[in-house]
């Protein structure tokens, strides 16, 4: 199969989705229309790659880096491609427009997806004659890092290329899962969001502070999360299964059900509190700092989780003396 792929949108994920195909053996062509993201994402790219290289995540970072070519049309991005991505702004016109364009232009082979967090594909692509090509690819910031993809197609797309986009996944080193049915936020933010929204309340009404909320997570539930998923996970909490986990907590587990975080969480009172608990935002740059350091850690992570010791398949802990 030809390996060429096209990066439509060089911004925070379009440049990392670039990394993740060239890290991978295949030539990639990204197209930005602002002249200054274009410069941003090579030179962002160029050190990426280094600091993924000193992490084993790439074997050459400067030939990875070199089959990445930042142009400036769009048409000259899509000429060979067998896999586009489409990274541009959150707007729905601007999705519409650019799919046009895309389905116009590509090779009959191609497929079409778009990294869109929370616009199903059948939104944008209902009127292409394209359309059994196209669907979502939602990655997790940054994707060069963190590998799940969630792959939706709209009722059209052909299961013949979910599928193929799954192994074209697989093959440059992500984690597909296939989103059955369009779901407002797909699978991952509809999880963040539940767990966002509870915080929200939690901190709103003084019941815990922000920092402990989020030594909560990071060395609680998520220190577990990061090997195993939360079935896996109470799989372990009760012998007879999720029958049993569900006689031992679920009159519990529905009394929470039954009061969930309210909307008005995410506005007026509630919100002013939780801004007032968590003190002024970093300025740029911390946050950039701290963007950085961000994804040392999550290189450390996957190291850890790529190097023998892991636990994480699923074979591994049959095998673990006693
Ligand atoms: N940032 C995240 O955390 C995240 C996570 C998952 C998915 N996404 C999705 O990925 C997509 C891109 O998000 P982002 O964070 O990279 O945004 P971004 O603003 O960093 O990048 C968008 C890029 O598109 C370029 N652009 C705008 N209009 C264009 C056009 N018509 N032609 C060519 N280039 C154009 C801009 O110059 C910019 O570089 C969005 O759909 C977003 O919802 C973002």
């Amino acid at each position: 199969m030809k390996t060429n792929a096209a990066m439509i949108g060089g911004g925070l994920i379009g440049r990392a989705w670039a990394m993740v195909f060239a890290r991978a053996g295949w030539q990639v062509r990204l197209f930005d229309s602002a002249p200054a993201q274009r410069i941003a994402a090579h030179d962002y790219m160029a050190a990426s790659l280094a600091e993924q290289r000193a992490y084993g995540l790439v074997d050459d970072a400067a030939r990875a880096l070199a089959r990445i070519a930042v142009v400036e049309r769009l048409e000259d991005a899509v000429a060979d491609a067998t896999w586009i991505q489409e990274n541009l702004p959150e707007v729905l016109v601007v999705k519409r427009e650019v799919f046009v364009a895309l389905d116009r232009l590509a090779l009959p082979s191609a497929i079409i997806a778009s990294s869109t967090s929370a616009l199903p594909a059948s939104r944008f692509t209902e009127a292409l004659p394209g359309r059994a090509r196209c669907l979502v690819a939602h990655p997790v910031n940054p994707p060069h890092l963190v590998p799940v993809v969630e792959l939706c197609g709209a009722p059209w797309t052909a299961p013949e290329i979910i599928a193929r986009a799954r192994d074209v996944m697989t093959a440059v080193g992500q984690t597909p899962v296939t989103i059955h049915d369009e779901r407002d936020g797909f699978v991952l933010n509809r999880l963040q969001g539940a767990l966002l929204s509870e915080a929200m309340r939690l901190v709103g009404e003084g019941v815990v502070s922000p920092e402990d909320l989020d030594r909560t997570v990071r060395d609680g539930l998520g220190l577990r999360w990061s090997f195993m998923g939360p079935f896996a996970t109470i799989a372990l909490n009760a012998p007879g299964g999720v029958d049993d986990y569900c006689a031992r907590y679920g009159e519990f587990f529905r009394r929470l059900a039954a009061d969930p975080a309210p909307p008005s969480v995410w506005e007026g009172a509630n919100a002013a509190k939780v801004a007032a608990a968590l003190g002024d935002p970093p300025d740029a740059t911390e946050r950039d700092a701290r963007m950085r350091w961000r994804d040392r850690r999550l290189l450390a992570l996957r190291r850890h989780k790529a190097s023998e010791a892991d636990w994480a398949s699923e074979a591994d802990w049959a095998s673990e003396p006693d």
